[in-house]
This record gives C-alpha cells, structure tokens and sequence, in this order.
C-alpha cells in the first residue's frame, strides 16, 4: 500500500485508534497532522517524541464549528491542501434512555456527528479543486446494530455512514472518495473505561472471542486511503471479530 507526499489529517490523533492510524499513514509515506483537544495540550510533546516519520499535531475542538474551522483553515494554510482526512475523535456518554440528559445526548452528537461536518467541509472544495481526496470516517458496530445504553452513541455513528453516503455520490466524479469504518470493540481508553463485566459479557459474545486491536483498525484506514482504492466509495467496511455480520 501506498500513501507518498500525501498530507493526511487525523482527528483525535492523540486517542489509542488515533494514534495506530497516525503511525500507519506516515509509514506508509504520509506527511500526517494529528488534532488533538486543548485538553489534551499536555500530552503532545511525549506522544510526538513516540512518532516516527513526518508528523505534527494541531489543536482544535472539533465539537466546535468556529474553532474546527480555524485549525482545518491553518493547516490548508500551511500544506496548501489536504489530501486524506480521517473522522476520527469521538467520545462516550452511555446511559439507558431513562436517565439520558440533552447534555449527554449533544455531548455525543456534537463530538461525533456534528464535527465531521464541521472537519470536512472547510477542506471539501478544496479536494475537489486537486482531483483527490479520501475522507474516512471513522463510526461504530454500535451505529449498524444499535446498543443497550447508547442512543446518542448509535444515532451519530448511524448518521456518520449517512454523511459518508452523500459525499460519496458528490465526490465520485472527482477524485474524492468517502468511506465508513465501523470497527467492533477495540482495546483502547474507550473500552478500558467499560464496566469490567459489561466489558467481559460482550467479549463472550465476539465470535473471534476477543477485542481487536488499534492496529487492525488503522490496517483498514490505510487500505482505504491507498492511492489504488481508486473504485472503493460508499462503503461501510466492518472490523469487529464477526460481531455483526449482515
Ligand atoms: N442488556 C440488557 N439489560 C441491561 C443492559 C444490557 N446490556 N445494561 C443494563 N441493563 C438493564 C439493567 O439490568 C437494569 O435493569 P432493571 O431496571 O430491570 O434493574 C436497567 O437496564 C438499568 O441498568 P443500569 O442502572 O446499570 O443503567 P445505566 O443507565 O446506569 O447504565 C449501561 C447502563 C452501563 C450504559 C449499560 O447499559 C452498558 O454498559 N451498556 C453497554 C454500553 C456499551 O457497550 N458501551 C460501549 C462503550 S465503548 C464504545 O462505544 C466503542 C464502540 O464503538 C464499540
Ligand atoms: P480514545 O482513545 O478516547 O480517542 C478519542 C480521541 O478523540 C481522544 O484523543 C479524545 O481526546 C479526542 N476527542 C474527544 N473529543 C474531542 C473534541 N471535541 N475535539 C478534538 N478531539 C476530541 O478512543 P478510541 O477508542 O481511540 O476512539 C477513536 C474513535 O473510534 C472514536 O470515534 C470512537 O467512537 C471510535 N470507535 C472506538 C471503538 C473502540 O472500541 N475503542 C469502537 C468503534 C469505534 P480526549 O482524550 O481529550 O477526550
């Protein structure tokens, strides 16, 4: 596979699936700018330290529109354009419908829906304008089958591989493909922070019987995002251990 002199942009770039896809872009030839919250300002020289290749972060809320504006602006500023852009950050909020707040439930929409829309569009004319973009985005298992807990989770992740549909159609007669990948349970933060028997009862579940791993999920990304994926828009690839197969 191949990704040389491209610049790609990694939301969430900092996170435990972020940073598996940010290794794996820069090897394979990427020029690769990992966002990161301004929470997260603390952790960027340690985890910059860690990459190899020609990487950089950039901060920027991307739950905020103003502010995702900004950063996407700064960084077509500084590379002139971007040519993979991979939807990565997002959060949890889970809780039965029963207690849900409209806190949690914007929470979740905002951080995982909301800022796709946001990220792409400042950097969407612009793919157009090159003749190449790969957007992928990145969603859930949970927003193909739905999730005990998860009803903000589910809607945006659902609504996430909506918005992949339609860049896809507008994208297809220029260059720029737009993908979902919908991994299954992966060994990061986001599951650590699990119920440990919430954690292990869905484990029982996973046909390969374990979680996968953020590696698998970056193979995936740099699968799409390869320079011959020239045919491959729309989609919604699943890499969850055959937790959903349909
Ligand atoms: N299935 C069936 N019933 C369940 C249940 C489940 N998974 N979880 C809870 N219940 C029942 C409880 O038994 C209880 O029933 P009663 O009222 O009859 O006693 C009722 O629901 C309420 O239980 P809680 O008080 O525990 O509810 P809660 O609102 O505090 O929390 C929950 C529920 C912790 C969110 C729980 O539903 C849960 O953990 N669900 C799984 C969430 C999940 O998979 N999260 C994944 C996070 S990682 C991620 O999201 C990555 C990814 O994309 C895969
Ligand atoms: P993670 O380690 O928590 O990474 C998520 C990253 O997104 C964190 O660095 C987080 O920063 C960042 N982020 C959150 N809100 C942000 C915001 N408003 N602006 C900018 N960055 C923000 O979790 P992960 O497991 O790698 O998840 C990565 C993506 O994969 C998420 O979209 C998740 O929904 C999806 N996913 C995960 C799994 C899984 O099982 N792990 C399965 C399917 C899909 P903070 O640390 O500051 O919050």
């Amino acid at each position: 596979m191949s990704c040389t002199n491209k610049i790609a942009v990694v939301t969430g770039g900092l996170g435990g699936i972020g940073t598996a896809i940010c290794r794996r872009l820069s090897a394979e030839g990427a020029k690769v700018i990992a966002t990161y919250h301004p929470s997260e300002a603390d952790k960027v020289p340690g985890w910059l330290a860690d990459q190899a290749g020609d990487t950089e972060a950039v901060v920027g809320d991307v739950a905020n529109a103003a502010d995702s504006a900004r950063m996407m602006g700064e960084i077509l500023a500084k590379h002139g354009r971007v040519d993979i852009l991979v939807n990565c950050a997002g959060i949890t909020r889970d809780t039965t419908m029963k207690k849900m707040t409209p806190e949690q439930w914007d929470a979740v929409i905002d951080t995982n829906l909301s800022s796709a829309f946001y990220v792409t569009q400042p950097v969407w004319n612009s793919m157009i304008e090159h003749g190449f973009g790969r957007v992928i985005n990145i969603s859930s298992v949970n927003g193909q089958r739905g999730q005990f807990g998860q009803a903000n989770y589910a809607a945006a992740k659902a609504g996430m591989h909506g918005f992949s549909m339609t860049l896809a159609y507008e994208g297809a007669t220029k260059g720029v493909t737009a993908n979902t990948i919908s991994p299954g349970y992966i060994e990061t933060a986001m599951t650590a922070a699990m119920r440990d028997d919430v954690r292990e009862s869905i484990i029982s579940g996973i046909p390969m019987r374990r979680m996968g791993t953020p590696e698998e999920i970056a193979h995936a990304v740099a699968f799409v995002a390869d320079d011959n994926s020239t045919y491959l828009t729309g989609a919604n690839i699943p890499v969850n251990g055959g937790l959903f197969i349909h």
